[in-house]
């Protein structure tokens, strides 16, 4: 775990870094409370944003070589709806990732998805709520539901996430819908 985490503190931008390890280590608290191996948790936090430092013709590039199909929506916002799908490949590829867990949490920690595993759900969270994040609104709520009930937290970050990106005119991926259609459905 130390030479991931070497490794990422090398590769990602001191920002990024900082946000990295507070993922990972969120991740981890949620982890053991929810009991979820900390290890994979880690993991998956380290390495979650591992392609976001790439530009949108990397991205794309990125996407013809793994054999990932794109969306209209996606081809339009490569890098912030992208970098997750390219992430998970890029683990496996450039960091040895092995582990389809870990794989699926970074795959999905955009938008999410339906019927989520523990640890892709708790990756989804830590990654909005981490401590460096203070800008978006009602994090004392979401951490607090967190901790309590991840599904609930999961509920408002869409919720929320959905507004904000309404509010600022800027597009909305379907699938980011179609999990909070999923979350609200089970509450
Ligand atoms: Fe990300
Ligand atoms: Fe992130």
């Amino acid at each position: 775990m130390e030479d991931l985490r070497i490794t990422m503190r090398m590769n990602l931008g001191k920002e990024r870094y900082e946000h990295t390890l507070g993922v990972a280590y969120t991740a981890a608290c949620l982890a053991g409370l929810y009991g979820v191996d900390t290890t994979k948790a880690l993991r998956a936090g380290l390495l979650h944003d591992c392609a976001k430092c790439f530009d949108s013709e990397s991205i794309l590039y990125l996407c013809k070589k793994y054999g990932i199909s794109i969306s209209e929506v996606e081809r339009r916002n490569p890098t912030s709806l992208l970098h997750s799908k390219v992430g998970a490949k890029y683990a496996a590829d450039e960091y040895g990732e092995k582990d389809d867990e870990v794989l699926a949490a970074i795959e999905h920690h955009t938008t999410g998805r339906p019927d989520m595993s523990m640890l892709e759900k708790i990756i989804f969270v830590a990654d909005y709520m981490e401590p460096g994040r203070d800008k978006a609104s009602n994090l004392y709520e979401i951490r607090k539901l967190a901790f309590s009930d991840i599904d609930k937290a999961l509920v408002k970050i869409l919720q929320d996430t959905l507004e904000y990106l309404s509010s600022k005119n800027k597009e909305i991926d379907p699938a980011t819908k179609r999990t909070l259609e999923y979350y609200s459905g089970q509450q």
